[in-house]
């Protein structure tokens, strides 16, 4: 039953040590051991010198998209155990995206939090992060950066591609699309629910470049994953066999003390940038990045987005931007071809460090595209400049525009039009919170037309507690009847990553959190200029200042009461999108791990 103890000679003092191994404290290790042996570990096995690998297991029946992550574990254990570690597998606050209500934003701080604890508090050296779903990726990176232990992520992978009658149907996306055809009548309920189901044809999370794949593909970027691993769909036999790998390496890691520091630096986050504007990545990871980098304590502004990303074109041809799915871009080369093309201009820190000790410029340099449809060549991208602008005004101090899914009918409307500088001005229609746009997007007296800009607010992370996915409202049915399926919308809450509508959003501060967008009213005339950046209430500042005084005798701009004591506790902590939205006390406490 003993275990031969690797030499642990010129290898980095184990934090575990000071629970399993603690001869300065005998009374206190009985104590923690005896319950890491009640279910069969051995003695020799605790105080052989053999790394605690922690699995994060954000995998329940409760989180379908991440479920795959129960039976990959058995293969992340045996990789631990071939390589001489101690797999313990403990549970992260399941997050199920398109399940929790109000909204999955919620439980990305509350799972960060929980996982902190976890890591903290417990004898582990080293973690295996298991991401996928939406926030379950941001949330275990946060919790690594907070508490930088050697930190290694796997995804779950993406669902194989969804069809209906020929056609490639695709997580999120084809709810929009089903969503008009509802409206203008073209398919019934039961319709709906078939062609919406249609996308999800396996274990895996969403197969669109929605904010699922753009996290799971950034996280291999910052160097968190194994090269290559990201675009696995999750039913792959190279998806258990990465899996195994990871397993491996992560306690490779351990002896190497390789931290979170050492890989996600300043350098990896622009290259994450650059790559999402390639990748046509989701408007949320604006938001998550800046969360992982402040937790990390890495320089991160949301002027990097533009500065950085946006003059990168378009290269990978997923849906929403695109026509193809998780699959195609897996067999089209995957994260490393799609960064081995960016290097090739230059626009890659090549000398980013990863997770498997190598560089990215090392792991990338031979990754070639292999299906030129789906993963485009530089110079015959889908679309140039296909990064987020930046927006500012006296609407709101910052903003952001992702550029990739404009489509050409709205770029020669708004944006491409030099000699007509009211190209994009408009009579503003203000929605207050999803309910109140459901219940009066199709009132005629609101005389929503082709030059209307619609206004979400009450969206954000305080006003709708997490930040609602709902900036992105369709246009009135009889607006879609005559062919307009799209119109300006702007907002202080988040956007699905599957959508393709053209939205500013995450504006900050939002009007719960006294941003100008809550003096908006309908009828009020509101100007963007794209070229210039800038989003501005043609209103003077007497009448702003007016209106304010009045917001605020009437007690400041009103919003729904927490039912939930989470929803009341991150209500007083959670700071903007525009700064990651994170839980505003945490930020301090960085490289917290306990030896
Ligand atoms: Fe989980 Fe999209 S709903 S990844
Ligand atoms: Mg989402």
């Amino acid at each position: 039953m003993t275990e031969s103890a690797p030499s642990n000679a010129g290898k980095p003092k184990l934090r575990s040590r000071a629970w399993f191994d603690n001869p300065d404290n005998p009374d206190m290790t009985a104590l923690y051991l005896e319950r890491y042996l009640n279910y069969g570990l051995t003695l020799d096995e605790l105080q052989s010198g053999m790394p605690i690998i922690g699995i994060a297991q954000t995998g329940s029946d409760l989180s379908p998209c991440n479920r795959h992550h129960l039976v990959l574990a058995q293969r992340l254990r045996e990789g631990i155990r071939q390589a001489g570690g101690i797999a313990i597998e403990f549970p992260v606050h399941p997050i199920q995206e398109t399940g929790k209500r109000p909204t999955a934003g919620l439980d990305r701080n509350l799972a960060y939090l929980g996982l902190v604890e976890l890591l903290h508090g417990y004898p582990i050296d080293g973690v295996v992060l298991t991401i996928g779903c939406d926030k379950t990726t941001p949330a275990c990176l946060m919790a690594a950066a907070t508490v930088n232990i050697p930190a290694i992520a796997l995804s779950v992978g993406p669902m194989l591609n969804g069809w209906h009658n020929g056609e490639r149907t695709g997580s999120g996306t084809i709810v929009w699309k089903a969503r008009q055809m509802l409206a203008a009548g073209e398919i019934d309920q039961r319709k709906f629910i078939e062609l919406v189901a249609s996308s999800a044809p396996s274990t895996g999370y969403c197969n669109t470049m929605g904010t699922a794949t753009t996290m799971n593909s950034l996280a291999e970027v910052l160097g968190m994953q194994l090269p290559g691993s990201a675009a696995i769909p999750a039913p792959y036999r190279e998806r258990q066999q990465v899996a195994y790998e990871t397993g491996k390496r992560i306690v490779e890691m351990v002896h190497e003390d390789q931290k979170p520091s050492d890989i996600m630096t300043r350098e990896a986050f622009l290259n994450a940038i650059v790559v999402n504007s390639a990748i046509g990545g989701s408007t949320n990871a604006p938001i998550h990045l800046a969360a992982i980098a402040r937790h990390i304590g890495v320089e991160l502004e949301l002027q990097d987005w533009q500065t950085h990303g946006h003059k990168v074109p378009l290269l990978v041809n997923l849906q929403p931007a695109g026509e193809y799915l998780g699959e195609d871009y897996h067999h089209a080369g995957g994260v490393p071809a799609v960064v081995n093309e960016l290097m090739k201009q230059g626009l890659i820190h090549e000398g980013a460090m990863t997770a498997n000790g190598k560089t990215i410029g090392d792991n990338c340099r031979d990754a070639e595209i292999k299906l030129p449809d789906v993963i485009r060549p530089f110079d015959k991208p889908l679309k140039t400049d296909a990064g987020f602008l930046v927006l500012r005004g006296n609407l709101f101090d910052n903003a952001i525009m992702k550029t990739s899914v404009i489509s050409a009918e709205f770029r020669d409307r708004y944006l491409s039009n030099p000699d007509d500088p009211e190209a994009f001005e408009g009579k503003a229609v203000v929605f207050d919170g999803p309910e109140d746009y459901h219940a009066r997007i199709d009132d005629p007296a609101l005389g929503i037309d082709a030059h209307t800009l619609l206004f979400m607010r009450g969206a954000g992370p305080v006003g709708y507690p997490g930040a609602a996915e709902v900036v992105n409202m369709r246009p009135p049915a009889y607006l879609i009847k005559q062919g307009i399926t799209a119109l300006p919308c702007i907002g202080d809450g988040r956007q699905s990553g599957t959508s393709g509508s053209p939205s500013i959003l995450n504006a900050s501060p939002e009007a719960a959190a006294g941003g100008t967008i809550a003096l908006l009213r309908t009828g009020d005339r509101v100007r963007i200029d794209l070229r210039k950046g800038t989003a501005n209430i043609l209103v003077s500042d007497a009448e702003l200042a007016a209106r304010r005084q009045a917001l605020d005798a009437a007690g400041g701009y009103q919003y729904p009461a927490s039912q939930t004591p989470w929803q009341e506790i991150q209500r007083g902590m959670v700071g903007q999108l525009g700064d990651g939205a994170v839980l505003e006390p945490a930020v301090k406490y960085q490289r917290v791990a306990q030896t």
